[in-house]
């Protein structure tokens, strides 16, 4: 997928100015000034656009003049929307509604502790303030929040060394909401592996870097592979033969320049030791803020982080063949994870219909995110459609959704093609 950059510059003398009408209908929505090289040139965004007296139109390209900070119908759009849609014929644009990404989100990303019994070279929890959410935040978020259906408990931490994990996965299910987390699979004990059973937590994905133990154990630094497959091996056992449907067990994981064709041999190793769903693999992290905590040793890492992905992209097909596809767990489970709504055609973009907290209930785009944008997107403090309806927040799902990312965005624009 391209982005688009569209040719054609707005003629005043013959493009339609559609100012007066956007400005009308939100004022704060505009595309990013700072943003990235490669989407600060992107010159149109979408939006639906009534034809006075006329019908709507769906989803329309607009110009964006960026040194004119105008946005306008050209001659262009306009034919091609005149073609498809002939009762707009010579009408004029009287309203606009942008917020075409506009979904209610359902699902909240909550990180539970940045404490680890790892120290993986590349995570930057290590390098985090060490604590864990309370749980009074925890409940004033499910109290903030009361359209959830799913919570993510995953962050920059091992969710399952928090001591109250299971007294909060009880709250959410207590509420109906579905429970899912990212672990590093180390701490699977007797008594964990029960209470997963019992909390009915919907999903484990398990993090492995590698299907071998030495080379797994230089990225997963403290990780023992052998333990790991051992406490999947009992966690698939005790659900199987006590009649639990959850948690399925899903595959995760992060490669490098070494262990970049390995994706293959891990999801067979995985299958093999009871895992069920193919979730995804990243590369490394070239983001700036991240890179400053990569040991120097491994700079030749950054270089080869979007091959590495291009790698993983390639492969993922056949964990996919392997093993569940994540996107068919969440249709089958009736999770929201991905959009309903068409995104604008052959756009990079982001257009997550979850939300995602820090440790300190600071609202970020994405977990990659750990200087909160906003001081107002509090999940703690406000509530979810507070939060939402926010006009920063609000622009920045705008600007995302039409693949305008901002400069904190680099982890993804980086690495994504
Ligand atoms: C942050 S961890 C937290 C959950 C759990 N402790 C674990 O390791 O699975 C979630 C995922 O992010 C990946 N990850 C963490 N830091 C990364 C980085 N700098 N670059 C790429 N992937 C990273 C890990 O490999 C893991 O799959
Ligand atoms: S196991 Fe997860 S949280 Fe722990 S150090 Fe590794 S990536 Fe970070």
């Amino acid at each position: 997928m391209k982005n688009e950059f569209p040719a054609a510059h707005a003629d005043s003398s013959t493009d339609e100015n559609i100012t007066a009408a956007w400005q009308a209908a939100h004022p704060h929505l505009m595309p990013y000034r700072d943003t990235d090289s490669t989407s600060g040139k992107i010159s149109s965004v979408f939006a639906r656009l009534h034809f006075a007296s006329g019908p709507w139109v769906d989803m329309a390209e607009v110009h964006f003049d960026r040194a004119a900070q105008q946005f306008f119908l050209t001659q262009e759009s306009r034919r091609k929307i005149e073609m498809e849609t002939p009762a707009t014929k010579g009408l004029p644009v009287d309203a606009v509604d942008a917020r075409l990404w506009f979904q209610q989100p359902t699902i909240i990303n909550i990180e539970p502790t940045t404490r680890c019994n790892f120290s993986c070279w590349y995570c930057i929890g290590r390098h985090m303030v060490q604590d864990d959410i309370t749980l009074e935040n925890f409940g004033k978020m499910l109290d903030n929040f009361p359209s959830v259906k799913v919570i993510a408990l995953v962050g920059e931490g091992e969710p399952l060394l928090h001591k109250d994990f299971f007294t909060m996965a009880g709250m959410a299910k207590d509420r109906g909401i579905r429970v899912m987390i990212i672990s590093n699979g180390s701490a699977f004990s007797q008594s964990v592996i029960r209470q997963l059973c019992e909390t009915e937590i919907a999903y484990v994905s398990i993090s492995i870097d590698s299907h071998v133990p030495e080379t797994f154990a230089e990225s997963r630094l403290e990780g023992n592979l052998d333990k790991v497959w051992q406490g999947i091996r009992r966690l698939r056992e005790y659900r199987d033969t006590n009649g639990f449907k959850f948690p399925k067990i899903a595959l995760k994981g992060t490669l490098f320049e070494a262990t970049q064709d390995q994706l293959p041999a891990i999801v067979d190793a995985a299958k093999a030791n009871g895992v069920e769903i193919f979730e995804s693999f990243q590369a490394l992290n070239p983001k700036e803020s991240y890179v400053r905590i990569y040991p120097a040793g491994q700079a030749r890492e950054l270089p080869v982080a979007s091959t590495v992905q291009q790698a993983i992209n390639r492969d993922s097909l056949y964990g996919r063949t392997q093993l569940q596809a994540f996107q068919d767990f969440c249709t089958e489970e009736n999770l929201d994870f991905f959009p309903t709504l068409q995104s604008p055609p052959s756009r990079r973009n982001c257009s997550e219909t979850w939300i995602y907290s820090l440790l300190s209930g600071d609202v970020t785009p994405c977990c990659q995110i750990k200087t909160p944008p906003s001081q107002n997107w509090n999940i703690f403090e406000r509530s979810l459609d507070e939060v939402i309806s926010d006009p920063d927040y609000e622009n920045m799902r705008f600007n995302l959704w039409n693949g305008i990312f901002p400069r904190y965005c680099e982890g993804c624009w980086k690495t994504r093609p």
